[in-house]
């Protein structure tokens, strides 16, 4: 990123030393030219704060991760949008959506976990008015780490450039924003984490929090829905809530089968014992500049679940043991038996003890499958053929 951004200024830089540009094209130029130099300088000063090197890695360059820039929106929406001549209320209303879950049913969260927190305004505005004993936001970000505790712990204001590369009627090219730090009278901030993780390796032991909220992070974990029910299950207290809020715009590189809808989300949630507690869809502004004509509007869907104080599944239509959708639930010993002869059957039945999961028989087995064969698909088949069996037999 860094060599495409000097690279990005050096261009513009020869450009702005040539003889056949108006003062028009020049001033369109040198907007554009300030508010990036301005944002790569100080994005890797930050990021060296933090003793954090960008180095070329032509490996990670091949791995379809994203670059740093891939969020530099949301940095903007959370700290500086909301503070120009004509304020963007996006980081308001999604305070308002998860303040009215909470409020709505009463509660008071002691310690909350923000899974994929972001640049970190909406956890900071949810501590902040909540003021629960502890908050983590959580995420895998470096920038939107640093960003976060750059401003809210260490209270230090970052100056950041937005350009636009669409000319647009009436609206700058450039605008130079400086992001400021919340105001925190009572010193809050002390009891406001982030922490540097992913939501798939979690360094954090289960069931330490009793509200985890996930903002528009079910759809872009690169994961299945149900393996992050099974994480959040898994970080909850029983008896604790559970605040999802954002779209389902899954990224594009994940399987149709695995874009679940509300319907199917729903089912996950009672096969893991949830209650859903409060739902409501909006259709909301997301990531609209105040230097932008163009305007983009989701749909959001925010709900609140509450994980019961016993691991009582719901039935669902078609389901024929809950274990068998959900990974993360133990699977329960029995006298399970099949005419199917495959190698492997014997070796999953044995690792039944009535507290593994599919997720960890599969994490026992991985190394002993032949390559190309999909672990979770196997064990999954080859169970389910075991409780078909079972059930056409009784
Ligand atoms: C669409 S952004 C939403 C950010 C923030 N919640 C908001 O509403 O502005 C998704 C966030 O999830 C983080 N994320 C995605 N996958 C993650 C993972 N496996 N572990 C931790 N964070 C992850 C990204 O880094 C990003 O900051």
């Amino acid at each position: 990123m860094q060599k495409t951004a000097i690279h990005g200024l050096e261009s513009i830089a020869e450009s702005l030393s040539r003889y056949d540009l108006s003062n028009t094209t020049r001033n369109r130029l040198g907007e554009i030219y300030h508010s990036c130099e301005l944002s790569q300088v100080n994005t890797f000063k930050l990021l060296e704060q933090y003793g954090i090197t960008p180095l070329v890695n032509e490996q990670v360059n091949q791995m379809n991760i994203g670059d740093l820039s891939e969020y530099y929106d949301l940095i903007l929406r959370d700290w500086a949008w909301d503070t120009t001549e004509n304020p963007s209320t996006e980081n308001q209303n999604a305070l308002k959506r998860v303040i009215s879950q909470i409020d709505a049913l009463n509660i008071k969260p002691k310690k909350i976990l923000v899974l994929g927190a972001g640049a970190g305004r909406l956890s900071w505005d949810i501590h902040s008015r909540v003021k629960p004993e502890i908050s983590v936001a959580l995420d895998s970000h470096p920038l939107m780490l640093s960003i976060s505790d750059w401003l809210i712990r260490q209270q230090q204001p970052i100056a950041l450039g937005e350009f636009k590369i669409f000319p647009q009627i009436g609206f700058q090219s450039g605008q130079v924003h400086t992001l400021t730090p919340p105001a925190d009278p009572e010193n809050l901030r002390e009891r406001w984490f982030g922490l540097g993780g992913n939501i798939w390796h979690m360094p954090i032991q289960a069931g330490s929090f009793d509200m985890i909220i996930t903002p528009w992070l079910v759809d872009v974990t690169g994961g299945d829905v149900r393996d992050l029910i099974g994480v959040v299950s898994n970080l909850l207290a029983p008896g604790g809530h559970w605040i999802n809020t954002g779209p389902l715009l899954f990224t594009r590189h994940i399987p149709v089968q695995i874009k679940y809808n509300a319907p199917e989300v729903k089912e996950f949630l009672a096969l893991s014992g949830f209650k859903l507690a409060t739902e409501n869809v909006q259709v909301s502004d997301h990531l609209v500049s105040p230097i932008e004509a163009r305007g983009r509007t989701e749909q959001i869907w925010t709900f609140t679940a509450c994980k019961s104080e016993t691991p009582d599944a719901s039935s669902v239509d078609g389901v024929i043991v809950p274990w068998l959708v959900m990974h993360h639930l133990p699977v329960p010993p029995s006298n399970y038996s099949t005419k199917d002869k495959h190698p492997l059957i014997g070796t999953i039945l044995s690792l039944i003890d009535g507290k593994r999961s599919i997720n960890d028989i599969c994490a026992e087995i991985a190394g002993r499958i032949p390559e190309g064969i999909t672990v979770k698909d196997a064990v999954v088949t080859l169970l389910g053929q075991v409780i078909a069996e079972e059930s056409d037999n009784t």
